[in-house]
């Protein structure tokens, strides 16, 4: 086990990282019942941090039928509004009194700038659970007339009741390890539904620590559980298994396909958020230095692995030169280094298999004839790191174009009209997000709906609210996330006659 001599971390962080890993499984912190485990790895240095347990089938399905016995016995499904609303509200304070140490293990377990784990992930997952304890008052049904011509004289009432959804299997990526935990866990416990969390197998703890803190909250036992494992193994056994209600799932479109036939054998209900490959469209008439800097945010912003990465660029001719040059200017200047590093602004890659497969696209983009203007690989070390990259003369032939390369690396294109900017943008199989930079504002307006995406941003990027609905369209997935959009995806509707006559 490593130390972390090299930057200072708080006492509880060290005291979290000694101790063994279990998983929460109804009232008990349990192992695996192999006993096997996977090594939790820091990808600034290759060293093992921690052990967590290697969840089968039947690990998953004990924790599945722990969250369907919280549900179908109550009383958590019927409690009342205002005590949902209370324990989230402790929850999201209890994020907060916890947040440095919660930033510092995102970081350790990710690689992220220690900063951005602190001011973003911690941030907006303290405010997730808060804004989703506002929703937990406000789930409203509805008092509907029916008319029914073949009973003339009767006299009903007929209403629409909103239910929790059930049990809702969770199944999150690596990129927004905490952040991702609170999108699925904080609805379920708006709406009254229970949950089986499977995170993601590289990053793995802060899930882990907010399982203590749900504990520390005062949540009945059951209501959350949370299984660390393999995709192919804990997770299939978790999108497969007959005892969820509902799938709810953030990753690559692949394993997307793979959890979507999953669920449709059972006909559990599902949301799925999937891979992106995001439009940076820049207008003629930009600000070049305020534009090249939010073309370089919107993809180098967590190394690029993020879903909405801004990793295409339709920059229009006349400005093609001045801000491709600065991006790349950009590019070169960013401080790589450890996530704990307070001046790091480029961490690691999440583990050497994304480093390895982010430069074999880079290869792959070098082969087929772009050209790189900044970066080009990785940065040899023990640490998972590569370098901002900035590709040029590139076209929709090419791999680097075409797949989701989640890493920081931008394939840029010049245009000359607007016509074929658009057709460009959507000349991908994803549609999860674009952004317009320009203050022209009847080109934005125009422009906005011809875009195929979730998200359109104008003048920034990447940006996320919790009162906005969140996904994709066309291979980015379906269902919404957060805002209104999500309470929704947690309930379902039962429709109410009485017969009063
Ligand atoms: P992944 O989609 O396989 O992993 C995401 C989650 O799904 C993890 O918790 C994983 O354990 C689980 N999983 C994997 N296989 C599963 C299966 N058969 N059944 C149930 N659960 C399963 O992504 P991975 O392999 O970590 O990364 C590969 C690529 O996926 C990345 O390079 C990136 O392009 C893309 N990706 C996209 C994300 C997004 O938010 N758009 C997030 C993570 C990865
Ligand atoms: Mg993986």
């Amino acid at each position: 086990m490593e130390t972390q001599e090299d930057f200072p971390i708080l006492e509880a962080t060290r005291a979290f990282l000694a101790k063994p890993k279990r998983m929460l499984i109804g009232a008990e912190w349990s192992d695996a019942a192999s006993g096997d485990t996977i090594d939790v790895v820091n990808p600034a240095n290759g060293c093992v941090l921690t052990r967590i347990p290697d969840a089968a089938e039947h690990d998953v399905q004990r924790a599945v039928a722990a969250a369907r016995h919280a549900f179908d016995a109550g009383p958590w499904r019927y409690a009342k509004p205002t005590e949902r609303e209370r324990l989230l509200l402790r929850l999201a304070d209890l994020v907060e009194s916890n947040a440095q140490e919660l930033a510092e293990i995102e970081s350790l377990d990710n690689g992220k700038p220690v900063m951005v784990a602190l001011g973003l992930d911690v941030t907006m997952t303290a405010q997730c659970f808060r804004y989703m304890a506002g929703w937990a008052t406000k789930i409203e049904g509805s008092v509907i007339d029916a008319s029914m011509p073949y009973m003339p004289n009767s006299e009903m009432f007929s209403y629409v009741r909103k239910e929790p959804a059930g049990v809702v299997g969770a199944i999150i990526p690596w990129n927004f390890p905490l952040l991702m935990a609170a999108w699925k866990i904080a609805p379920a416990l708006a709406t009254g539904c229970t949950v089986v969390l499977k995170p993601a197998e590289d990053t793995p703890l802060s899930a882990l620590r907010l399982g203590e803190l749900i504990v520390e909250a005062g949540y009945p036992q059951g209501v959350v559980n949370i299984v660390t494992g393999y995709g192919h193994r804990a997770g299939a056994a978790l999108a497969r298994s007959p005892g969820i209600d509902k799938i709810a799932f953030t990753g690559s479109t692949q394993t997307g396909k793979l959890i979507g036939h999953a669920a449709l054998d059972n006909i559990t209900r599902m949301s799925l958020e999937l891979g992106g490959k995001s439009a940076v469209i820049v207008l003629p008439d930009v600000d070049v230095d305020k534009a090249a800097l939010g073309v370089a945010n919107a993809i180098f912003f967590n190394q690029g692995q993020v879903c909405t990465a801004g990793s295409r660029a339709y920059i229009h001719a006349k400005v093609f030169d001045d801000v491709i040059g600065r991006v790349a200017q950009i590019a070169r200047s960013l401080k790589i280094g450890a996530g704990l590093d307070p001046a790091t602004q480029i961490g690691p890659l999440v583990s050497a298999k994304q480093r390895d497969r982010v430069c074999g696209y880079i290869e792959s983009g070098f082969a087929e004839g772009a050209r790189a203007v900044a970066g080009g690989g990785a940065i040899n070390g023990p640490g998972f790191f590569v370098e901002p990259t900035v590709m040029v003369e590139t076209n929709h032939s090419m791999r680097v174009v075409r797949e989701e390369i989640f890493g920081p690396v931008l394939v840029a294109m010049p245009f000359d009209d607007i016509d074929t900017a658009v057709q460009l943008a959507n000349d991908s199989p994803y549609g999860l997000s674009a952004s317009i930079w320009s203050n022209d504002l009847s080109a934005i307006h125009k422009l906005i709906p011809r875009l195929d995406a979730g998200t359109v941003w104008v003048n920034c990027h990447s940006l996320l609210d919790n009162a906005l609905p969140f996904g994709g369209v066309k291979q980015s997935g379906f269902g919404r996330e957060l805002g209104r959009a999500v309470i929704d995806q947690y309930t379902e509707c039962k429709a109410v006659m009485m017969n009063v006559a």
